[in-house]
């Protein structure tokens, strides 16, 4: 068993540094926020994310995972350093390297022997080196280390499910000896491995982010066309889905991608192509498409409403997806806002994100209850397919509602079963 130090205790970090835990390996996970790591030593988690404080407190009772602000309590004695802090986006797309150069700075004043770094956090082409650098500048004479690039692909609200399952590990590198080395923290799992240098593993983690917010844009746009000709969205991803070139997943119109990873990612791929000399139009439609998704909702409300000065719109889910609290780049943000400068009183309901809604959407209102949200309103917006919402006794919101509009963001209902409830209904494609 290895012992390892996590360094961030965001989404990747939390989860990289349960999972290992639960392997058996020794994990002290730091960061530099006091108050979070009390509140982790407490068993609280920072956020919403099902299945991980149970996993943080299997292992945490059994004492193979601690945390601390300390480099000092988690660095030295390790042999494999991962990297997981946040590299958010800086205003021209860019990913800002702020947090993994301080990050990797102090790593390097605590190293002793022979170390591992890993790069887990999402990372820049070239950033493996920028890390070597880093910790060649500060690393005490005498000490030596490897980089390895390994980057993640867990998904919020799976993020469980998909450390214990990954479909595969990515390792990027030139030192053979470092890469077997971290390929041994997998072996417990049946799991195929890329082993490649740094570069091809940092891009493999764009371009498969990528991919995906591609395919989303692409179905949204099919969705609009959809719209133009009375076909049915769904019924047309079915029906691509079913030509294993295409495959199914990923093909869910709706009112377009958010979240910390999507809109980020694609972003700093744009940007890297772009200082580069290129013309990245494909990744630049991909974020056009996912933008004017928004406002193509937007301009539906105001279709079925009317005016919307005085109305009142419920609003059903406000995280950026399903099982999450998380409020980054959520659709629903803009979506709010735009009703709200259109005059529109809007009382909104989220089985887990009201309180993050809250520190994103000035003057929301929220409440705790979704039939309260929908007492005597004109329009009901789905913005996240929660199952509580697909639960939901339709039946009582059209009894309760002033004008029984539904506008479906995710495709969520039946429009048949629900046109026979009583709603008019609009979806998105269909
Ligand atoms: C995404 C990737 O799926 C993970 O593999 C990756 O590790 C992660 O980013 C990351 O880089 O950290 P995540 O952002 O948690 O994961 O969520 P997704 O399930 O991928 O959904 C992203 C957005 O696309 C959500 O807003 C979702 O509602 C939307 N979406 C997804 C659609 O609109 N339609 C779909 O068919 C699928």
């Amino acid at each position: 068993m290895s012992t390892i130090a996590v360094i961030g205790t965001g989404y990747v970090g939390l989860v990289t540094g349960a999972w290992f835990a639960e392997l058996g390996n020794y994990v002290t996970c730091v960061d530099i926020l006091e108050e979070k790591v009390n509140q982790l030593r407490a068993g609280e988690m920072p956020f919403f994310e099902p299945g991980l404080a149970e996993m943080v407190a299997r292992s945490a009772e059994a004492g193979r995972l601690r945390f601390t602000t300390s480099y000092t309590e988690a660095v030295p004695d390790a042999d494999f350093v991962f990297i997981t802090v946040d590299t958010p986006p800086a205003m021209n797309g860019k990913a800002d390297m702020s947090r993994v150069e301080s990050a990797s700075r102090s790593v390097a004043q605590h190293l002793v022997g022979h170390t591992v770094i890993i790069n887990k956090s999402t990372m820049p082409m070239g950033s493996g080196d920028f890390v070597a650098h880093t910790l060649k500048a500060s690393a005490p004479k005498g000490v030596t280390y490897a980089v390895v690039s390994n980057p993640e692909f867990l998904r919020e609200g799976a993020a469980v499910r998909d450390v214990m399952e990954p479909d595969r590990v990515v390792l990027g590198g030139t030192d053979a000896h470092a890469i077997n080395a971290v390929a041994g923290l997998y072996a417990a799992m049946d799991v195929p491995i890329v082993r490649t240098d740094l570069q091809t593993a940092e891009l493999i983690k764009y371009a498969s982010n990528a991919m995906l917010a591609t395919r989303v844009s692409f179905i949204n746009e099919i969705a609009a066309i959809c719209d133009v000709f009375g076909a049915d969205v769904r019924v047309v991803a079915e029906g691509m889905g079913y030509d294993p070139r295409i495959g199914p997943l990923f093909l869910e119109a709706g009112i377009g991608f958010g979240g910390s990873c999507f809109p980020k990612d694609v972003k700093a791929l744009a940007h890297m192509a772009k200082e580069n000399n290129l013309h990245p139009q494909l990744l630049n439609s991909v974020l056009e498409i996912n933008q004017s998704q928004r406002y193509r909702f937007v301009a539906k409300v105001e279709k079925y409403v009317g005016d919307l000065r005085g109305k009142r719109i419920a609003v059903w889910g406000l995280a950026f997806k399903q099982d999450t609290d998380d409020m980054r780049e959520a659709p629903s943000i803009e979506i709010i806002e735009a009703m709200m400068t259109r005059g529109a009183q809007v009382r909104a309901y989220d089985p887990e994100a009201s309180d993050t809604a809250k520190r994103a959407i000035r003057d929301l209102v929220t409440v705790s209850d979704p039939y309260e949200a929908v007492q005597g309103a004109d329009a009901l917006l789905l913005l996240t397919p929660w199952n509580e919402f697909k639960q939901a006794d339709m039946a009582r919101v059209v009894e309760y509602m002033h004008t029984p509009i539904l506008l479906d963001g995710r495709n969520l209902y039946d429009r048949k079963q629900m046109q026979g409830l009583g709603f008019t209904y609009c979806g998105v494609g269909r």
